[in-house]
C-alpha cells in the first residue's frame, strides 16, 4: 500500500505547528536563554564528535522531528536494509554496503548468496593483490615494480576512490602515484598518459556494468597508448578490473583472474567499500583498508542501534529534514577544514543528490513537498575568501557542515591553531551574527563621521541565525573516514525514507546518456536527427569543426 504523503503525516502537522514560533527563534537567544546547548546538542559516536547545537532547533523540535521519523518507518526500514530485503524497488535489488563491511562471520543469506563469506572472499582477493603491488612483487611486462596507478572509472566508480585516496594520502605507499581519469574529455586521459611510463602503470578499470561510455572510451585509449609500446600479451600484467561484468572485462582482454567482483546490491556510489576501494587498498594497504571498513562498521553498528534522539546519522538527516521541509532552505554547503578532505563535497553531491534528487515517491506518486536540496562546498579556509560572502550577507540562508579534526597529522607550527579559528569562527559567526549596535560601534570606534556611519552601516550588519552543524574528528584515519563517510550514507538514508523516494535508483541520468548517443552520431555524419532550432544549431556547428578536414 503506498505510503501517506509526508504533508499529511500527524507528525508533519506537529512540527508545521512548532515551526509557528520556531521561524522567529534566533540562534544567538538560544544561545543566551541555554549555556548548556554545546553538552544538550552534541553526540559522539565511532570516533566522530557531531555539534549541532547551532541549529534552530530544542528539544522539542527533536522530539518532534523523531516522531517524523518514526512514523515514516525509518526504523523498520533501517533493519530491512541491513536484513538485505530488496528496498530499491525500482531496480528490485537488495542494498548491501553495510555487508561489504561487516565483519567476517556476520552471517547473511540475500537470495541464496552467502554475502558475508562472498564479501570476505574478495575483501581478501583485493588485500592480496594490493600487497603484490605494494612489494613489488608484481611486476609489469619490462620486470619492473609498478610506480603509477592508472584508475578509470566514472561517478561511484571515480569520485569514491579518488576523494579516499585523496583524504588518506599521508598514509600511503610512498613508491605509488595515483592518477584518476573520469571524464570523457581527451585532456583528461591525455594528462595522464602523458605523465607515466607504460613499463610501471597499472591501469584500474573500475566500473560496475562494465558498459558506461566515458570510462569504456577511456579505457580504450589507454589500452591503444599502451599496445603502441607493448603487445597484446604484455596487457594482462598492466590492466585489471573492478566490475560486476565478467563478460565485458573478458572482451576487453583483463584476464578475469584479475577481475574483482562485485555484485548489483552495491550502488555505484555506495560502492567504496567494495573491489571498488582497490586504489584505496593499494594505497594505504591491506590492514588500513580493513580499518576503513572497520570505521564504517562502527558507524553502522551505532546507526543500527541508537535510539533516533541520539544516533548522528538520523539527526544530521532530520536536521536537514527541518530546514528544507519547513524552512525552505535550498542548498546545504559542506566545509571540510582539512586539505585533505578537498573532494568530500564532491563526494557528497553524489551521494546525495543522485540518491535524493528526486520528484516521485517510491510508489510513483508525484512529491508535493519539497526533496534534497543542492550540496556544494569547498575547504576552508579557501572558500571563506571565495564564496562565503553570500553565506554571510546572501539572501538566502543556507546551512553549513564544518569537517575538522582535532589533530592535524602535521608538526609545522601555526597552521592548525589557524586552521581551527577560522572554522570555528565561522561557525560563531553565521550563528550570532553582527546587529546594528554592534556595527555602530565598531564604525564610531573607528571615528567615522556620523554621516560615514550611516553610509557604511547597512553594508557592516551581519544577520546571523545562519545554522551549522560541527563534525569534530579526532584525526583522519582510515577508521574515522570510514565513519564520516557512512554517517552521510545513512543521513541520506533517514532523508530518502521521510521523503518517500527510492534512494537508491537513479534513472534521471538515463535521458542525457540515451540523447548523446544519437547526437554522437549527427557529429560524426553517420545519422541524422530532429531537433529543436537551438539543439541543431550547435550541432551544425560542431559537426562543421568537427570534419573540417
Ligand atoms: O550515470 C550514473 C551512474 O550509473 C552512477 O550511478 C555510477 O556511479 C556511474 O554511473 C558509473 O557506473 P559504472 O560503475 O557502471 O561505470
Amino acid at each position: 500500500m503506498p505510503q501517506a504523503s509526508l504533508t499529511s503525516s500527524p507528525a508533519y502537522h506537529a512540527l508545521a505547528d512548532h515551526f509557528d514560533n520556531a521561524s522567529a527563534w534566533q540562534l544567538r537567544e538560544l544561545f543566551a536563554e541555554n549555556p548548556n546547548r554545546f553538552t544538550e546538542f552534541s553526540l559522539k559516536a565511532a570516533g566522530l564528535l557531531l555539534d549541532y547545537s547551532k541549529n534552530r532547533l530544542n528539544t522539542k523540535t527533536i522530539a518532534l522531528l523523531c516522531d517524523l521519523a518514526r512514523e515514516r518507518g525509518v526504523e523498520a526500514r533501517r533493519d530491512a536494509m541491513f536484513a538485505g530485503e530488496k528496498i530499491n524497488s525500482t531496480e528490485k535489488r537488495a542494498v548491501l554496503h553495510t555487508a561489504l563491511r561487516a565483519p567476517k562471520g556476520q552471517a547473511l543469506v540475500v537470495d541464496g548468496q552467502d554475502v558475508n563469506g562472498d564479501v570476505h572472499a574478495v575483501l581478501a582477493q583485493v588485500k592480496a593483490f594490493a600487497g603484490r603491488v605494494r612489494s613489488g612483487e608484481w611486476k609489469g611486462y619490462a620486470g619492473h615494480a609498478i610506480t603509477d596507478v592508472v584508475n578509470i572509472g566514472i561517478g561511484g566508480s571515480d569520485l569514491g576512490p579518488e576523494m579516499v585516496c585523496r583524504a588518506l594520502r599521508s598514509f600511503a605507499h610512498e613508491r605509488l602515484n595515483f592518477h584518476f581519469v573520469a571524464n570523457v574529455d581527451g585532456h583528461d586521459i591525455d594528462a595522464v598518459l602523458g605523465k607515466v611510463e607504460r613499463e610501471t602503470t597499472l591501469f584500474i578499470i573500475a566500473s560496475k556494468t562494465f558498459t558506461t561510455a566515458e570510462t569504456m572510451l577511456n579505457a580504450g585509449s589507454a589500452r591503444a597508448w599502451f599496445l603502441q609500446g607493448a603487445g597484446e600479451a604484455d596487457l594482462p600484467k598492466h590492466f585489471v578490473a573492478a566490475s560486476t561484468n565478467t563478460k565485458g572485462v573478458a572482451a576487453f582482454g583483463i584476464d578475469t583472474v584479475n577481475m574483482f567482483p562485485f555484485w548489483d546490491w552495491v550502488g555505484g556510489r555506495y560502492s567504496i567499500w567494495s573491489a571498488i576501494g582497490l586504489p584505496v587498498a593499494i594505497a594505504v594497504g591491506g590492514e588500513q583498508f580493513e580499518q576503513f571498513l572497520a570505521g564504517a562498521h562502527a558507524m553502522d553498528e551505532h546507526f543500527r542501534t541508537a535510539p533516533l534522539e541520539q544516533n548522528l546519522p538520523a539527526l544530521l538527516g532530520l536536521i536537514g529534514v527541518w530546514y528544507r521541509n519547513f524552512f525552505d532552505f535550498r542548498s546545504i554547503s559542506i566545509a571540510p577544514y582539512h586539505q585533505d578532505l578537498a573532494q568530500f563535497a564532491d563526494y557528497l553531491q553524489q551521494l546525495e543528490m543522485e540518491s535524493n534528487g528526486k520528484r516521485v515517491t517510491k510508489g510513483g506518486e508525484a512529491i508535493d513537498y519539497e526533496t534534497c536540496p543542492a550540496v556544494w562546498g569547498n575547504v576552508g579556509t579557501n572558500g571563506q575568501h571565495a564564496y562565503f560572502q553570500l553565506l554571510h550577507q546572501g539572501t538566502d540562508v543556507i546551512p553549513v557542515d564544518f569537517i575538522a579534526a582535532l589533530d592535524p597529522g602535521h608538526t609545522l607550527p601555526g597552521h592548525q591553531a589557524a586552521l581551527l579559528a577560522n572554522c570555528f569562527a565561522q561557525s560563531e559567526a553565521f550563528m550570532r551574527g553582527k546587529n546594528v549596535q554592534e556595527a555602530h560601534d565598531d564604525l564610531q570606534a573607528a571615528k567615522l563621521s556620523d554621516d560615514e556611519i550611516a553610509a557604511l552601516l547597512p553594508h557592516k550588519v551581519f544577520p546571523g541565525n545562519r545554522p551549522s552543524n560541527t563534525i569534530l574528528l579526532d584525526k583522519l584515519t582510515p577508521a574515522t573516514l570510514g565513519a564520516l563517510i557512512a554517517l552521510y550514507e545513512h543521513k541520506v538514508f533517514v532523508q530518502g525514507i521521510v521523503w518517500d523516494v527510492n534512494s537508491f535508483d537513479q534513472w534521471g541520468v538515463e535521458l542525457g546518456k540515451v540523447l548523446a548517443k544519437t547526437i554522437e552520431k549527427e557529429l560524426t555524419g553517420a545519422a541524422q536527427g530532429t531537433h529543436d532550432s537551438s539543439t541543431a544549431g550547435l550541432i551544425a556547428l560542431a559537426h562543421k569543426a568537427l570534419n573540417k578536414n
